[in-house]
């Protein structure tokens, strides 16, 4: 389809399919893995040794490397721990501190992935992040509709609706500029962010820019 970022973790459950996917795809030469950009993440269960987290996401991969490793949940588990939902008795104490140092031993530190949409535009937390230069990449950005803790409150928005109508798009299409991981599972849907995302940037380039920052930092969203 020509999505180039894949946001993958060991969680998900997604690592080995991703991995054979893509290196099928590298092998036969359709893309370069320079090309991408994989993402994984962390789980709490790996706290204590996040260079064997990331080992054992690698082999799920069968790849040399990631572009970008997230500390999934900001929760500890034990090293069995192995469910989405844990049970209560397979939390440990967080030590931020030593998760910290584990990843320093993995790659720099760069991005905080964080739930961030015209709904919930994370200001704080973005003015933070910049003065830390630390990049702030959006999951859920069409707000997770769909998902137990999302909704169609950002597609269905009036301002969204208004401007997609404006600019002959769909309101994912127009959600869907800037550092955001959109997930899709249907061929309709990946093909419209695909073709949106293109679109948008080529209407951008001649000028008439709606990233996800003018939505965000958009007076007419709510606070
Ligand atoms: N770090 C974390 O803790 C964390 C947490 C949550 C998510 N994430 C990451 O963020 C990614 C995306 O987040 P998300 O799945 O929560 O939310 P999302 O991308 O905001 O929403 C996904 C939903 O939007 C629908 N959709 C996609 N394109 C659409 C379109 N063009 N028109 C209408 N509906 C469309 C999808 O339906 P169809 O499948 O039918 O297209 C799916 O139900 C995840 O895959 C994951 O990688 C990370």
């Amino acid at each position: 389809m020509g999505y180039r970022h894949f946001d993958t973790a060991k969680i998900y459950g997604s690592e080995p399919a991703v991995g054979n996917a893509l290196m099928e795809a590298i092998s036969d030469r359709r893309v370069e893995r320079e090309d991408l950009f994989v993402t994984s993440k962390l789980w709490g269960s790996d706290h204590h040794d996040p260079v064997s987290g990331l080992k054992q996401t690698l082999r799920n991969l069968s790849m040399e490397y990631l572009d970008l490793y997230l500390v999934h949940w900001p929760v500890t588990l034990k090293p069995w721990a192995r469910f989405a939902v844990p049970n209560e008795d397979e939390f440990e104490k967080l030590d931020l501190e030593s998760t910290w140092a584990g990843m320093q031993k993995c790659l720099e530190l760069a991005v905080n992935q964080v739930e961030m949409h015209p709904m919930w535009r994370q200001a704080k937390l973005r003015e933070v992040c910049g003065d830390h230069k630390i990049h702030v990449s959006a999951y859920s950005p069409l707000g997770g509709p769909g998902n137990s803790w999302g909704s169609t409150a950002v597609i269905d928005h009036p301002t969204i609706q208004s401007i997609a109508k404006e600019r002959k798009a769909t309101p994912p299409q127009e959600k869907m500029r800037g550092s955001v991981v959109p997930r899709s599972e249907s061929n309709a849907n990946k093909g419209e962010g695909e073709g949106g995302l293109f679109e948008l940037h080529r209407k951008a380039e001649g000028g008439g820019s709606h990233s996800l920052s003018m939505f965000i930092d958009s007076p007419l969203m709510p606070a």
